[in-house]
């Protein structure tokens, strides 16, 4: 069975990984394989719900379904599964590598009241028995790695973020993304790149450093403080998919890639609108790719008058044709 990460974090690889971050609603497989495209190294899921799995509700199977992968060959089928009971985690983390998972990712960061009330997602932070319970319960049920992704603690007065890295490192863990901000911060303020630099600093797996990394200097920035072992990029990657080109690059060699060229970019929203119809179908997929549509077009002439239209336009046949006379192809 492929390792994704052993590959991602040999010791000899020249670049620092980049990853896509799990964003539900928004990193389906289209948009997924348009990072890959662009160079990001690995993409997880949206959250699945551990319920959701185990019951086969067909938006849980089509995660991993191999079928939904169709666009580009890829073995770095990386899953994020929530939940609060270790039995149906580890069982929803099998039924997600029988379709062909290559990597779980357990999530402990969701701020969301609703995950939260059912002791999953960030809450798993406040209770280290039962994250302990989870992490080791996946890693037993399954034969491909096991990642989770935290935030720095529940909030100011709970910053346990480095206990939790400890406990997934002594639970088989194989890396642990950190995300700057408490559950308590949500998404407000700025994230603490220092407090990730702290984690990293008190385990041996690897550590991937996560929020605000909006552009390549950012990207820098929070290499040079956290020193992490990889940078997890989320709402910087929304309408800019080529961000993961531009980061690699400048990682590399220091200097700044130009943006891509309108034809560029233009053929890239073509292709996000089509590769959205064919995975989801004409009436979800018209729906879905709405907002993708305006990250798309942010900053562009005419882009809020052509949002207006698209975002009442009845049918994906007609949200492309406003695509396409918008894009003047
Ligand atoms: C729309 C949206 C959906 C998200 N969904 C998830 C999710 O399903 N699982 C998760 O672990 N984090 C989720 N996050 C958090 C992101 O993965 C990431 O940690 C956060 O946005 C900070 O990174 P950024 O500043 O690069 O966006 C979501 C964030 C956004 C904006």
């Amino acid at each position: 069975m492929s390792d994704p990460l052993a590959e991602l974090f040999a010791p000899d690889r020249a670049t620092l990984p980049l990853w896509l971050a799990p964003m539900a609603g928004v990193t389906d497989w289209p948009f997924r394989l348009l990072a890959q495209a662009y160079g990001a190294d690995l993409t997880v899921s949206e959250m699945v719900a551990s319920q959701a799995m185990i019951r086969r509700t067909p938006q849980s199977l089509k995660i991993a379904a191999p079928n939904a992968r169709n666009a580009v060959a890829t073995d770095l089928v990386a899953v994020q599964i929530a939940g609060a009971d270790p039995a149906i985690m580890a069982e929803a983390a099998r039924m997600n590598c029988d379709l062909g998972a290559t990597l779980i990712d357990i999530n402990m960061g969701c701020p969301v009241r609703k995950i939260a009330k059912s002791h999953a997602g960030a809450a798993l932070m406040r209770d280290e028995r039962l994250a302990g319970q989870i992490m080791a319960a996946v890693v037993a049920a399954v034969p491909v790695p096991v990642t989770v992704k935290i935030r720095l603690g529940w909030d100011d007065s709970q910053r346990n973020g480095l206990a939790i890295a400890r406990i997934a490192e002594a639970s088989g863990i194989r890396a642990v993304t950190v995300h700057g901000r408490t559950r308590a911060q949500l998404y407000a303020g700025q994230a603490d790149w220092q407090a990730i630099g702290a984690i990293k600093a008190g385990v041996t797996i690897p550590v991937i450093g996560n929020g605000d990394v909006t552009t390549p200097e950012a990207a820098r920035q929070m290499r040079d403080l956290a020193g992490v072992d990889g940078i997890m990029i989320g709402r910087g990657a929304l309408g800019k998919p080529w961000i993961f080109r531009e980061v690699a690059h400048y990682l590399r060699t220091g200097e700044q890639l130009p943006g891509p060229e309108p034809e560029e970019r233009a053929r890239v929203i073509l292709d996000h609108f089509a590769q959205m119809i064919a995975f989801h179908g004409p009436v979800l997929g018209n729906q879905l790719a709405r907002k993708h549509l305006a990250w798309h077009t942010r900053g562009m002439a005419g882009g809020g008058r052509f949002r207006e239209q698209v975002n009442h336009a009845p049918d994906a046949e007609s949200t492309g044709r406003l695509l396409r006379e918008f894009l003047g192809v």
